[in-house]
C-alpha cells in the first residue's frame, strides 16, 4: 500500500498532518525559506484582533529547561492591516491557510469570525479560546457556558470549519471540550501554554515583563500528552495535538492518544525547517511499520482503562 499522507478531519482535508502553531512562525513569511511550506498541511498564523495590539511590556520570552516562558500579549497588527496585506501573503502558499482569532470580549470574536467568513482563501478559522497572558482573557476557556455560547456564536457567523483551541489552565479539559462540540466547533485544538514564570532571585524580579507567561516546548509534552488523551475520551471531534512536539516519534504518541493532525511551536525557534525534517522522518517511520495512512494510528492505545483522574 502506498503512503498516503493527507488527513481528514471532518470538513478540512490536509494534504499532511503538520501544521505551524498559532504565534510560533508568524504568518508563515519566514518560514519559506528553510522548507518547502507544502510540507504544512497548514500554516496557522499570530492571533489577529479587530484592532491593532501592541503587546505586553518586555522582556516578553525567557528559556527554561526544555521549553520557553512566553508573554506577548497577543501583539498583531490588526484585522484591516492583516486582510489588505499579510492574508495575500498567506494565500500565495502552497498549503492552506488558517486564520487564528483572538478577541477582547465576545462581540470582538463574533465580528472577526463574521469577516473572515467572507475573505476568499482561507481554510479554516481557529478561535484562540484562552490567551494567559492578557487581563481577563480566560473565560471562554475556562468557563463550560461562556465557551459554548462564544462558539455557538461564531457558528451562526461561518461557514468555514471552526477550530476550538483550548487552554490546559483548567480543572477539566474534557469538560470544556464538550462545551466546544455542543457550541459547533469542527474541530479541537489542544492545547494553549500552561501558565507559569521565572524569577531571578538575585535581581528578585521576574523574567517576564508580564511576571507570568505561557510554558510551551519539549517540557509540556507529558502534559499535552494527558490532555489530548482527555479530549478524545470526551469528544469524537477531530483533534489537532499541540505541546512539545519536536519530532516525528513526539507526532506518532499524539496520534494514538488519538489526534488527527499536529501543530509545531516551539521547536520552530529552534529548527526553523523542522517541518521538512519532521515530514521527512514521519514518512520514513509510517513506512517502516507498515502503516499506510496516519488515520491508521489515531486512537491506537493500548491497556486498561485509566480509572482514576490523579496519578
Ligand atoms: C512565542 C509564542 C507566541 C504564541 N502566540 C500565540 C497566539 O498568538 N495565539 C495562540 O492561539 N497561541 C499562541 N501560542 C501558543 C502556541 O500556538 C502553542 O499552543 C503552544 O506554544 C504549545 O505548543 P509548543 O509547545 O509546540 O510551542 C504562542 C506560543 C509561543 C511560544
Amino acid at each position: 500500500m502506498p503512503l498516503n499522507l493527507s488527513v481528514k478531519l471532518g470538513p478540512l482535508e490536509l494534504a499532511t498532518p503538520l501544521l505551524t502553531a498559532s504565534g510560533c512562525a508568524g504568518y508563515g513569511v519566514e518560514l519559506e525559506r528553510y522548507q518547502d511550506l507544502s510540507c504544512f498541511g497548514g500554516i496557522i498564523g499570530k492571533s489577529i484582533s479587530r484592532e491593532p495590539r501592541l503587546g505586553n511590556p518586555y522582556p516578553r520570552t525567557a528559556e527554561t529547561p526544555a521549553g520557553m516562558l512566553n508573554a506577548i500579549g497577543l501583539q498583531n497588527e490588526g484585522y484591516e492591516k492583516f486582510v489588505q496585506g499579510t492574508l495575500n501573503k498567506m494565500r500565495a502558499f502552497n498549503t492552506k491557510t488558517i486564520v487564528n482569532v483572538v478577541g477582547h470580549d465576545f462581540e470582538e470574536y463574533v465580528w472577526l469570525v463574521e469577516r473572515f467568513d467572507s475573505e476568499a482563501g482561507i481554510a479554516a478559522l481557529e478561535l484562540n479560546l484562552s490567551c494567559p497572558n492578557v487581563k481577563g482573557g480566560m473565560k471562554f476557556a475556562t468557563d463550560v457556558g461562556e465557551c459554548e455560547r462564544l462558539v455557538a456564536a461564531c457558528r451562526a457567523k461561518t461557514r468555514l470549519p471552526l477550530i476550538a483551541k483550548l487552554s490546559p489552565n483548567v480543572t477539566s479539559i474534557a469538560e470544556i471540550a464538550k462545551a466546544a462540540e455542543r457550541g459547533g466547533a469542527d474541530i479541537l485544538s489542544a492545547i494553549n501554554t500552561y501558565v507559569g514564570m521565572s524569577v531571578d532571585w538575585r535581581s528578585k524580579k521576574a523574567r517576564l515583563g508580564n511576571i507570568t507567561g505561557g510554558m510551551s516546548g519539549p517540557a509540556i509534552k507529558p502534559l499535552a500528552l494527558r490532555n489530548v488523551y482527555d479530549v478524545r475520551r470526551a469528544s469524537k471531534l477531530p483533534i489537532m495535538a499541540i505541546g512539545g512536539i519536536s519530532n516525528a516519534d513526539d507526532v506518532l504518541e499524539f496520534m494514538v492518544v488519538g489526534a488527527n493532525a499536529a501543530q509545531i511551536g516551539t521547536i520552530l525557534f529552534v529548527e526553523p525547517d523542522a517541518g521538512a525534517k519532521i515530514l521527512h522522518d514521519l514518512k520514513g517511520k509510517l513506512i517502516d511499520a507498515g502503516v499506510s495512512s496516519p488515520a491508521e494510528l489515531m486512537g491506537t492505545l493500548q491497556g486498561p482503562e485509566r480509572t482514576n483522574v490523579v496519578a
